[in-house]
């Protein structure tokens, strides 16, 4: 009881003096205020003055102290309304450490090594107008961690080493006015939520790694014009395109706004260290979607092997997409879709091609600006029907052939089918004509598949009416009298004929004719 009265007139004592002598060391006491100032202490002293109002801790960047965490019996002055621990060596927080300090408006925790911020951790704060967490790298920031600040304006989240954050903290954050992000590693923003704080006035993002705005955040920005705001953009990584062209023209009109200089281009690398305000404007106008390059138009695969079509392309905020031939489209994707690979630079794979693969492939390249396409022929040879695909590849150049040689121009005149064709026309006939299949795979020599006077033979006999019985018929009789007349042909006359078939008409008949001999011995 006594010592109670005792405690009642120190306090009067404390509050009415001016320059008390129960003021604590480190403290200033006056009427209205105790400020309390430490520099290295290992903790919050515990006998601080009941009627503190501002209570500065702070270490220092090459000294700072080692408070370890906060519990809330740390504090338990009613009045507190500033509070700054600064290179206090903070690593934790309990839940509630704040709650015995309810009028508590600026809460400065720069410099600390807190881990993790919950819902808990700012309880109670419900007047709390400035919260600065400066410099507590690799904190783990819950998304409900500003949950209980509604009348926080001041937010400063600068150098934490932040790579993405969920603007989502700060949907709750109605009255918002000014948001440090300076010095960590953003390379995007959730800008929608920034734009839907409609009392913000100041931003700093310097110092991140940013590429570009959205160009509807033109209004956010307009919005922090009118409030006679700042915006600092500076020493980001600032891609100078089309993308970012209305911030030129924004630093342009605002320049109270922007720190005009301060926006300097990364990339294009024609570009780098270029102040944006000063890139011309046709370099800001987007790239067109083109296709530079594929190495292919038409190619010929069998059925289960794989294709490669090596392409390159060109354009701001393209989509590649490759069309099938029955118009399913394959999207650019890291993944592969059913055994095929679209990359962005255009190119297409696919592991296995099938009878579905076969035919017109689009590669179409497109954005917003316009759009490129071109076709790719991809043909598929069917493992199963071999036969029928050699029959439909070659059965064309039997009938062309048969027309020039009419029966008016004589074996001689017909060299034109190149030596080469000839095993595959022999398939043909197999495939084309039992009949002929007897015949002709007898008697061609196989020693001279690369006579010209082989197809041409089989020629008269694929034509098969009338006409080119007749042909043989002649032919046969002109061998008969000829075979009267000089009897056999050697050997190296014939060789040469072959090797000139246009020499002289007399040695190629005589060669023509032994093999028409054998020929009709066979068709017989
Ligand atoms: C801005 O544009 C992006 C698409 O570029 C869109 O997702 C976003 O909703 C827009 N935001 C606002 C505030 O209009
Ligand atoms: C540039 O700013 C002016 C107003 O200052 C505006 O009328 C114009 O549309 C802007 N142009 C672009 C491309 O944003
Ligand atoms: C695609 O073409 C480029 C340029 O011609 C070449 O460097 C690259 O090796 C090709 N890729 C493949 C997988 O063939
Ligand atoms: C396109 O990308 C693919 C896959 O990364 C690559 O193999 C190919 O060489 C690239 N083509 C060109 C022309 O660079
Ligand atoms: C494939 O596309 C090319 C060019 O568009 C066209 O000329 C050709 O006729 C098409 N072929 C088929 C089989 O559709």
């Amino acid at each position: 009881m006594y010592l109670q009265c005792i405690k009642a007139i120190v306090f009067v004592q404390l509050v009415s003096s001016v320059q008390s002598q129960q003021c604590r060391q480190g403290c200033k006491c006056s009427a209205k205020v105790t400020i309390c100032a430490f520099t290295q202490i290992s903790g919050v002293p515990n006998n601080l003055p009941t009627a503190i109002t501002a209570l500065t801790i702070s270490g220092s960047a090459s000294s700072p102290n080692s408070f370890g965490h906060l519990s809330p019996s740390a504090f338990l002055s009613s009045r507190m309304s500033h509070l700054i621990l600064r290179y206090c060596g903070i690593d934790a927080m309990d839940a509630g450490a704040f709650r015995a300090l309810p009028e508590l408006k600026t809460l400065n925790l720069e410099f600390n090594k807190i881990r993790i911020l919950t819902q808990q951790s700012f309880q109670g704060l419900t007047k709390l107008t400035t919260l600065d967490l400066t410099g507590n790298n690799h904190c783990d920031i819950k998304p409900n961690a500003f949950n209980g600040l509604p009348t926080l304006l001041e937010l400063r989240l600068g150098e934490m080493d932040l790579d993405t954050l969920d603007l989502n903290l700060l949907k709750s954050l109605h009255s918002l006015a000014t948001l440090d992000l300076h010095g960590n590693k953003l390379k995007t923003l959730d800008w929608t939520v920034l734009s839907s704080l409609t009392n913000l006035k100041h931003i700093d993002l310097s110092g991140n790694q940013l590429t570009t705005i959205p160009s509807n955040m033109s209004t956010l920005f307009t919005q922090i014009e009118t409030k006679k705001g700042s915006i600092n953009l500076g020493n980001n990584l600032w891609k100078c395109n089309w993308e970012i062209k209305w911030m030129k023209n924004m630093s342009v009109s605002f320049s109270s706004v922007f720190s005009i200089g301060n926006i300097i281009c990364n990339s294009p690398a024609s570009l780098q260290y270029i102040s944006l305000i000063n890139v011309p404007d046709p370099k800001l106008e987007p790239i067109l979607p083109k296709i530079l390059y594929c190495d292919k138009t038409k190619v010929t695969v069998n059925e289960g092997s794989a294709v490669f079509i090596n392409c390159t392309i060109k354009g701001d905020s393209t989509t590649v997409t490759w069309i099938n031939p029955s118009g399913t489209s394959f999207v650019s994707s890291p993944l592969q879709q059913n055994g095929h690979n679209v990359y962005v630079n255009g190119s297409l794979y696919m592991s296995s091609t099938s009878s579905a693969d076969r035919g017109n492939w689009t590669l179409s390249v497109s954005s917003k600006f316009g759009e490129d396409q071109r076709a790719v022929d991809i043909n598929v040879i069917l493992s199963t029907t071999t036969t029928t695909t050699t029959t439909t590849t070659t059965t064309t150049p039997i009938p062309t052939t048969v027309t020039t040689t009419t029966p008016t121009t004589t074996p001689i005149t017909t060299p034109t089918t190149t030596p080469t064709t000839t095993p595959t026309i022999a398939t043909t006939m197999s495939t084309a004509s039992s009949k002929i299949l007897t015949m002709s795979t007898v008697p061609l020599p196989t020693r001279e598949p690369e006579s010209p006077e082989a197809p041409n033979m089989l020629m008269y006999y694929a034509a098969g009416g009338g006409g080119g019985f007749l042909l043989l018929l002649l032919t046969i009789i002109i061998c008969c009298l000829k075979c009267k007349k000089s009897g056999h042909v050697d050997d190296a006359e014939r060789f040469d004929s072959v090797k000139t078939p246009r020499k002289t008409p007399r040695p190629r008949r005589v060669n023509v004719v032994p093999r028409s001999n054998s020929l009709k011995h066979a068709y017989y």
